[in-house]
């Protein structure tokens, strides 16, 4: 098959061999720590110094982390490829631009990113943000949040998502459990639209059956060597 229109989107389980936490596996963030303390507009009202320090440890750990394989052949699949390659992620770490994807989404938001909740600015972000941290916009304190798409929220370009998907023939979906909508129904999108679809994957997702074709094994192994196979033609 020969693709022109790729849309890819990936989830924590492309991040997990570089070291960072999924969310629903067996060890995963939810099994530790309650979602709805550090992943609600609820939470990050009743205790924003516990979220503050939640992300920034993210932040931090994020910083001493590497791109894997599966992140470095997303990036040479948009370079070589001959068509359109739209990457849309749900993971708010950097690991797919320090891998060199360039046509990127984060849908839920980035750790490298703030967001004034009273003037709505969105600005990049490096280092620790608290309660007393002012808006370098609007100078309001105490309502810096990290730019993240919490539960309830919407996420973010989802027009421009949908858009993608409904003109791709190719649509790829790499470490994610199919858990969270509407990332968990763009299968079911891009096919309507005639894609081929597939997911790559540690095992079988909550969306497994909606997929036409599925690889699964750890992503630094199973994308690198599809990638290949696309390259090929
Ligand atoms: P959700 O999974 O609860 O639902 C999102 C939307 O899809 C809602 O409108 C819901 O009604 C709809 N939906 C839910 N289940 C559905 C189903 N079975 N079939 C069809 N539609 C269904 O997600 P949410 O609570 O709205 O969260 C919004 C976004 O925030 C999600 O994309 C989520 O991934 C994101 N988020 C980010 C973080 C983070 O730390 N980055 C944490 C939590 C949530
Ligand atoms: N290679 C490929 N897949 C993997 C690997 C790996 N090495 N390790 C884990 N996985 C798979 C797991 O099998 C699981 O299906 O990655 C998936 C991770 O699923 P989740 O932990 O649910 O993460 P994700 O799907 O990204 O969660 C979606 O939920 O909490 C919100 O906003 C948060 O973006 C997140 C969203």
């Amino acid at each position: 098959m020969m693709f022109e229109r790729i849309v890819i989107l990936t989830g924590a389980g492309i991040s997990a061999e570089s070291g960072v936490d999924t969310f629903r596996d067996r060890n995963g963030l939810w099994s530790k720590i309650d979602y709805r303390d550090v992943a609600t507009p609820e939470g990050f009202a009743a205790n924003p110094v516990l979220v503050h320090d939640f992300y920034n440890m993210r932040r931090r750990r994020i910083a001493e982390l590497e791109p894997n394989d599966a992140h470095r052949a997303l990036a040479r699949l948009e370079r070589e490829f001959s068509g359109e390659v739209l990457l849309v992620t749900q993971n708010i770490d950097d690991l797919h631009e320090r891998a060199g994807s360039t046509n990127l989404i984060h849908m839920h938001g980035e750790h490298l990113s703030a967001l004034c909740a009273a003037c709505g600015v969105r600005v990049a972000w490096q280092g620790d943000m608290s309660v007393e941290t002012p808006c370098p916009s609007c100078g309001a304190v105490g309502h810096m949040r990290p730019d993240v798409v919490w539960f309830g929220e919407m996420p973010y370009q989802m027009e421009r998502i949908y858009t993608a998907l409904r003109a791709a023939d190719l649509f790829m979906s790499i470490g994610t459990s199919g858990n969270v909508y509407p990332a968990a129904q763009f299968v079911q999108e891009a096919g309507r639209s005639g894609a081929h679809t597939i997911e790559l994957n540690l095992e079988p997702s909550d969306t497994f059956d909606d997929f036409d074709e599925a690889i699964h094994g750890p992503a630094s192994r199973v994308v690198p060597s599809y990638v290949d196979m696309l390259l090929k033609g």
